[in-house]
């Protein structure tokens, strides 16, 4: 099995990552890190209670406090072991610690491990409008290696629900590591078969 760094940071979206680890978890090993403002959102946006959230889990999921940054996970020994780092949703703060190399907690410390260790680390960011500060940032961290991926669904494969729109995110997250999925019908697909 093979071991992703997941992270959710309190953005709008807590979904996305909850949707991330379900799918990734399913054949592969998953480190994750939830910072207490995601656990903010995710009661304000879905209504579960923490421990419901942990208790959700399924065995493959390892779960840390960003506040632990001598977790196994802290160190470029470690990361390397791994596909990369995913966060998602990224918040306009922690994009920002990440761009200026900050590592105060656990979520920015290992996503500066994977630039330094030129390991994969996918930003799902989630903001809307921009500042210049938030776009600069973004060109930092892509300028470091880092892939930014902003939580925009299309509409091409006709959602018809939520949870369509979040697949189809998921999905393309999900591709960025080659991973198998069938969460959303890529362009043209039907026309192929
Ligand atoms: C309900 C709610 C929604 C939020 N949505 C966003 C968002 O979409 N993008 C963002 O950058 N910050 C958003 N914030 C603000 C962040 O939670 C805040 O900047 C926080 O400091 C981020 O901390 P973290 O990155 O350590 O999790 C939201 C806050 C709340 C309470």
């Amino acid at each position: 099995m093979k071991t992703f760094i997941v992270g959710i940071s309190g953005a709008s979206g807590f979904i996305y990552g909850r949707r991330l680890v379900e799918e990734i978890s399913k054949d592969n090993l998953v480190k994750l890190i939830v910072s207490s403002n995601a656990y903010l959102v995710m009661e304000k946006e879905e209504g579960i209670k923490k421990s419901d959230f942990i208790k959700s889990l399924n065995s493959n999921v390892e779960i840390f406090s960003e506040k632990d940054l001598a977790a196994s996970v802290s160190s470029g020994s470690q990361v390397v072991k791994t596909e990369g780092v995913i966060v998602a949703p990224c918040s306009m703060a922690t994009l920002s610690a990440i761009a200026n190399g900050l590592s105060s907690n656990l979520i920015h410390r290992v996503c500066d491990v994977a630039l330094k260790e030129r390991k994969k680390l996918v930003l799902v960011v989630r903001e809307m409008p921009y500042n210049l500060i938030h776009i600069e940032n973004m060109r930092k961290v892509t300028m470091a290696g880092a892939v930014v991926m902003p939580a925009s669904p299309g509409f091409y494969h006709k959602p018809k629900t939520v949870e369509d729109m979040v697949n189809f995110v998921v999905g393309k997250i999900l591709d960025q590591f080659d991973i198998q999925h069938s969460l959303y019908k890529r362009w043209r697909e039907s026309e192929d078969q």
